[in-house]
C-alpha cells in the first residue's frame, strides 16, 4: 500500500525535526539553520543537490541562491513549476566556506535523505552534481553519464550537472538545457509505466495540485 499524502507529510515533518536537532557530524556547529528539503510530500520528481550554501543556511531552504535561481529557470523553461517538485540535498547543513562535504559527513547524513525518499516515493530522482550522482552511479563520471537515465526497481534515476557548475562554465548550458528537456520524456515514461508510488486513493482533503506532473 502506498502512503496517503497526509502520511507522507507526517513522515517528512518528523525527519525534518530530527535534522533540526541533529549533531551527528561536525557541520552542526557552524550551521545557522538546517536545510532538510522542500516540496510536496507526494512529488513525483525529486531533485537532489549537494549541500546548503550561504543563502540556504540563512533561510533554511534548498536552492535559494544563484544556483537555485538558475534551477528554477531551467524548470520553467520546460514548463515545470518548481513548486511541484521536491528539492533536497545529500547533506543538510552548510559546510564552512562552501567546501565539499567530507566522506564522514555524507555518511552521517545519508539516512535522512534515504528516509525522505522512502516517504515521498518519487518516480524520478534527478541528481544534481557529483555527490548525489555518486549515491546512485558510484562509478559514473558526470561528464560522461549526465542526461542518461537508469531504471532500477520501478524508479528512474537521472544524473544532471550541478547548476553551479553550469554557471561557472557557461559552455555547459546547451547540454544542461537539453538534459532538462529530456525530463519531460521521463515523466511521460513514468506515467505510461504506471507509478507504484503514486497515491491512487487520495483522501477527501487532497487537492489535485499536481496534475501537470502526472
Ligand atoms: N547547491 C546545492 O547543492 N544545494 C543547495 O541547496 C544550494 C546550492
Ligand atoms: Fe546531522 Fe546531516 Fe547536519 Fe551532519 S549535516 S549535523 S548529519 S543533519
Amino acid at each position: 500500500m502506498t502512503d496517503t499524502l497526509e502520511e507522507r507529510q507526517a513522515k517528512l515533518k518528523a525527519i525534518a525535526a530530527e535534522i533540526a536537532a541533529c549533531q551527528k557530524c561536525p557541520l552542526y556547529r557552524s550551521r545557522t539553520r538546517t536545510v532538510p528539503g522542500v516540496g510536496p510530500a507526494d512529488a513525483r520528481i525529486m531533485f537532489i543537490g549537494e549541500a546548503p550554501g550561504f543563502h540556504e543556511d540563512q533561510q533554511g531552504l534548498p536552492f535559494v541562491g544563484a544556483s537555485g535561481k538558475y534551477l528554477t529557470e531551467l524548470l520553467a523553461g520546460v514548463g515545470i513549476d518548481r513548486k511541484d517538485v521536491y528539492i533536497a540535498n545529500v547533506v543538510k547543513c552548510r559546510p564552512p566556506e562552501n567546501r565539499d562535504p567530507a566522506e564522514g559527513e555524507l555518511q552521517a547524513c545519508a539516512d535522512y535523505l534515504d528516509r525522505q525518499i522512502a516517504a515521498i516515493q518519487p518516480a524520478i530522482i534527478i541528481t544534481l552534481g557529483r555527490y548525489s550522482m555518486a549515491k546512485y552511479f558510484p562509478d559514473g563520471r558526470i561528464t560522461r553519464i549526465h542526461g542518461q537515465p537508469k531504471r532500477k526497481d520501478g524508479r528512474i534515476y537521472y544524473p544532471m550537472f550541478h547548476p553551479a557548475a553550469v554557471l561557472r562554465n557557461i559552455n555547459l548550458k546547451p547540454e544542461m538545457e537539453a538534459d532538462m528537456r529530456r525530463v519531460l520524456d521521463l515523466i511521460k515514461e513514468a506515467e505510461d509505466a504506471g507509478d507504484p508510488g503514486k497515491d491512487d486513493d487520495p483522501g477527501p482533503a487532497e487537492k489535485p495540485v499536481q496534475l501537470s506532473l502526472f
